[in-house]
């Protein structure tokens, strides 16, 4: 077999970020960094108790202060589905932290010195923000994110753990998480007539232009949202956040475009965080190691405000074949902020229960995990029988055992030792589901075959600007420096969200059908191209977003490495390596870096990140980078990604399955296995700080 050399920028070649430079020379501009002229300022008020009414506002003035809106003067808003959205609109307070004034100055420190000597009259109330598997208030919701069954069930898994030859009962704690995205949640709003301007970081201009829209009475054509670079979301700006609706009013109140960029603090209240969940697995097993039983039945809350669901158990619902299986989901409204998406919504929590109950599973059996996970690979989806359209996990345990070593692993825990250190290793499953949602793309060429692509997609630092460049060369044919492709802009071709690891599938597919659609035209052709050009458009189709994502996943594998000092307890992960069967993968370079980030901040979980509310003033007491601690640089020793050959052109033409989320979910449970590995001692509620294993 000859292999044809592949042309520098096609798809599958290792292109560099094409905005790398704007970022690292500090030319990018983000949401509050555009100069606009008689810019103000506005420095949110935030509520010092978690219930009850604010029945009374005294504002300071000063020279540079404009205006103080509260739910006394401020304008009435539409309502929509997001309560969060409905800011200053009513006296009740239903969380610590929630919005109760703005201030609006000439300056920035004019408009913070302000909120800071607001004084609130507040009828406080009694409040509730600790979750609890035996709260009084638990609840089944109808559905779970975005609308599965809240509960499933097939056989008798009561009967056939009795009869069980081996059985697991086990249960796992998940702490409330924040995203933290680099560059917090910011806006610069401003009217032009009876139009809306917003530079504002976000994970999808289209989608944030119609809720703006909609919270202002407005077409969604009189907003215009700008969002070209945006510094990390992780699902946090997947949608508008109150943010957005705050500057917007302000600007509107007081006449002068205004910037308000939300202090780190303010983000764990404001704009989501990540659900915390407690969660019993229930496994039974033949002497062989076959499943005859799996349930997994979840607890977890949501806010006063609004019903989030995180879908934490749905992710058993594909991996392991048994005959008796349920979920369940359980929800408590608590006096806390809404949880919201966090990468991975559902799969990340839910798989550090599942998968590490497996990994218990194996311990009793007295067999390896991987051969347990390989004995009970389903040959369809487990629930109700739909064929996959790929699934490579198997291959994935196989190959990333291989590749990370792991047949020299004793069977035995507290096997291991080199100098202070206990030495184990770890393996957990990962899956995430291959989604598309509707997406249009125009093309351009020129005569000079110089490509202009515009789709109203967002490049949140995943590398999804970059794929669409390779993505038009690719099918035109032309080299990379001929393609300019225009995203970050509502104007622009609708498209959807860069949510649920959707970008690469949904803009992709857009942006290949309108280059198909070009190059067919071009061939056509008889001439040059006419010094107007050609353009075409192309649709993934409004029904796409029914279209069944049953038995349409991608796969991987995922293998720790850990140390734990035997005095002080201290983990340190030597080695964190993913394997994975993504589809296609359209740039290995920034593939690599979404895969080893997401396995980054699996390890954040599984050692590190935990949001910690108070009960006696219902407030987070960590919010800020200092006390919520992600993994630094050190915490990271030895990590890598790899992934195999897969083809799949049933989930979208080009084959991709999405990879933005995958590396988060499993790995944390690869580590918590590994510590076990090296230990001896289970750990079941996360992150395992040194003080859970002495
Ligand atoms: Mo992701 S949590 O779907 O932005």
């Amino acid at each position: 077999m000859t292999l044809s050399p592949t042309r520098p920028g096609a798809i599958g070649t290792p292109v560099a970020r094409i905005e790398g430079p704007l970022k690292v020379t500090g030319t990018a501009r983000y949401a509050v960094e555009y100069p606009v002229e008689n810019v103000v300022y506005a420095w949110v008020v935030q509520s010092p108790v978690a219930r009850g009414t604010l029945t009374g506002l005294e504002a300071p003035e000063g020279d540079d202060v404009l205006t103080t809106l509260w739910h006394g003067n401020a304008p009435t808003l539409s309502e929509v589905d997001d309560p969060e959205l409905a800011v200053l609109q009513s006296p009740t307070i239903s969380y610590r932290g929630q919005v109760v004034a703005l201030v609006v100055a000439k300056t920035l420190e004019a408009a913070r010195g302000a909120a800071l000597g607001v004084e609130l009259e507040i009828a406080q109330e009694e409040h509730d923000v600790l979750l609890r598997d035996d709260h009084p208030g638990l609840y089944t919701p109808e559905k779970v994110n975005p609308a599965f069954p809240s509960d499933t069930s097939s056989g008798d898994v009561e009967a056939a753990l009795t009869d069980a030859a081996t059985t697991v009962d086990v249960t796992y704690e998940t702490p409330a998480l924040h995203n933290n995205p680099m560059e917090p949640h910011a806006t610069t709003a401003l009217w032009v007539d009876d139009e809306l301007v917003l530079y504002d970081s976000n994970q999808g201009p289209s989608a944030i232009a119609s809720q703006v829209a909609k919270v202002f009475g407005l077409k969604s054509s009189q907003v215009h949202v700008v969002a070209e670079h945006v510094g990390g979301g992780f699902g946090s700006k997947g949608s508008a956040r109150p943010n957005a609706i705050l500057a917007a009013m302000a600007a509107r109140v007081v006449g002068y475009p205004v910037r308000l960029a939300l202090p780190r603090q303010a983000l764990f209240t404001m704009v989501g965080h990540r659900t915390p969940t407690i969660q019993r697995v229930r496994l039974g097993a033949t002497a062989d190691g076959v499943l005859t039983a799996i349930a997994h039945d979840v607890v977890e809350h949501t806010s006063q405000l609004f019903e989030f669901a995180e879908q934490t158990a749905v992710v058993t619902r594909h991996m392991y074949a048994a005959p008796n299986r349920r979920t369940s989901h359980q929800l408590a409204r608590l006096d806390v902020p809404t949880p919201r998406w966090m990468r991975a919504p559902g799969e990340a929590p839910g798989m550090v229960a599942l998968e590490c109950a497996v990994d218990e599973l194996a311990a009793a059996l007295g067999l390896d995990p991987i051969e347990l996970r390989i004995r009970n690979e389903p040959d369809v989806e487990p629930e109700d029988g739909t064929p996959f359209s790929s699934r490579h996990y198997v291959e994935c345990l196989r190959l990333g055992a291989a590749r990370f070593g792991w047949d020299t692993r004793p069977r035995q825990p507290r096997q291991r030792r080199e100098g202070r250190w206990w030495v184990g290793t770890g393996v957990a499953g990962a899956t995430y589901p291959s989604m598309v949602m509707p997406s249009r793309a125009t093309v351009r060429i020129d005569a000079s075959r110089n490509v202009l692509v515009e789709v109203a997609a967002v490049d949140i630092g995943t590398g999804s600007r970059t794929v669409l460049h390779q993505v038009a060369a690719d099918v035109l044919g032309v080299p990379l420096e001929n393609v300019t492709v225009r995203i970050g802009d509502s104007s622009l071709p609708r498209a959807s969200i860069a949510g649920g690891s959707s970008g690469s599938a949904s803009w992709g597919w857009a942006v290949d059908g309108a280059c198909r659609k070009l190059r067919e035209e071009l061939t056509h052709l008889t001439g040059p191209v006419p010094s107007s050009g050609l353009s075409a458009s192309f649709d993934t189709g409004p029904d796409v977003r029914s279209r069944e994502n049953a038995g349409k996943h991608a796969f991987g594998a995922h293998f720790a490495e850990v140390r734990v000092d035997a005095d002080t307890g201290e983990v340190r992960v030597s080695r964190l390596f993913g394997q994975y069967a993504v589809g296609r993968v359209l740039n290995p370079r920034t593939a690599r870096s979404q895969f080893i980030g997401g396995m980054t901040m699996g390890l954040g979980m599984a050692l590190h990140e935990e949001s910690v509310l108070d009960a006696a003033t219902g407030d987070w007491v960590n919010h800020d980078l200092a006390e919520y601690h992600v993994p630094a640089h050190a915490d990271v020793e030895w990590i890598d990604a790899a992934w195999l050959d897969e083809e799949d052109s049933s989930v979208n033409p080009l084959g991709v399955k999405g990879i933005g989320e995958i590396g988060i979910v499993g790995s944390p449970a690869a580590i918590v296995n590994a510590i076990w590995h090296a230990t001896g001692v289970r750990v079941r509620n996360l992150p395992v700080r040194l003080d859970k294993l002495l």
